[in-house]
């Protein structure tokens, strides 16, 4: 088997980047760790956040994956530095990605960020997006609720429509063409997201565009795997597996999925 590509998250929110992975780098295999138990990061101090991300990239480190994805904002921003420093397979997170895909998306610069408490007061994407574009007027929300909701499998409930809604109303005030998804939960309640926001505002979610990094840093390291790999994917979660399983068999569209559980320390 060729080695893996590794990608962590909180929980199940990473399986939103590896459905644009499976889909344009079909012979990679990928290596998943949601750390359910714990999850959601997005409410933990940033001591907490450091710590488990580190422990989910130890565990990973011992399985020879070849490039690792921080596929989880709130992970992004507070420990990727730290992660960077520590190993020798190159890291890719989800934060500069998306800043860039909001810049590039947006008109009037006038962007709405949509994260996690820890994501949003980490003030990561104000930050990255303030590199590419000076002038950009950022309307930051944190949307503590939406993380429970797609962990526990609810996503596709109408009745979290008025909860998604009810929270997106402290935007309605606010003057934006471009909403960026800073969690990578979020893609998964994108219809209510985009039906609680004007018809103008263009969704973004960083998951293509950390992809297109993960095929440019694969190229440039001659890390593809060969043309004739068939993708082997292995998800492991320190959650319940059954519906850790459910969510995978939806999302992915895969059958069967190879889903473990595993704790860490
Ligand atoms: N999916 C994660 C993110 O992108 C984390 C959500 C959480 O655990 O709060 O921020």
């Amino acid at each position: 088997m060729e080695r893996p590509i590794g990608v962590i998250d909180s929980g199940v929110g990473g399986l939103t980047v590896v459905k644009e992975m499976i889909q344009h780098l079909p012979n990679e295999s990928v290596l998943y760790l949601g750390d359910d138990e714990r999850c959601p990061y997005g409410s933990r101090t940033t001591e907490e956040v450091h710590q488990f991300t580190m422990e989910m990239v130890q565990k990973l480190a011992t399985m020879d994956i070849k490039l690792l994805v921080i596929a989880c904002n709130t992970a992004t921003a507070i420990a990727l530095e730290s992660v960077v420093a520590a190993y020798n397979f190159p890291v890719i997170g989800v934060i500069v990605p998306g800043a860039r895909a909001s810049v590039n998306s947006s008109t009037s610069h006038k962007i709405a960020v949509l994260g996690t408490t820890r994501t949003i007061q980490s003030e990561a994407y104000t930050n990255e997006i303030k590199k590419v574009a000076a002038d950009a007027l950022i309307y930051p929300l944190d949307c503590p609720e939406f993380v429970p909701l797609v962990e526990s499998g609810q996503y596709q409930s109408e009745s979290v429509k008025e909860i998604v809604h009810e929270r997106l109303r402290h935007l309605e005030h606010a003057d934006f063409d471009t909403a960026i998804l800073g969690c990578t939960h979020y893609p998964l309640l994108e219809h209510h997201i985009e039906s609680g926001l004007p018809n103008h505002v263009k969704i973004i979610s960083s998951a293509m565009e950390t992809v297109k990094d993960v095929e440019r840093v694969l190229s440039e390291r001659r890390l593809f795997a060969v043309k004739e790999a068939v993708a082997e994917h292995i998800f492991l979660t320190t959650g319940n597996s059954k519906t850790f399983k459910t969510i995978v068999e939806e999302w992915l569209a895969l059958k069967n999925p190879n889903v473990q559980h595993i704790q860490l320390p």
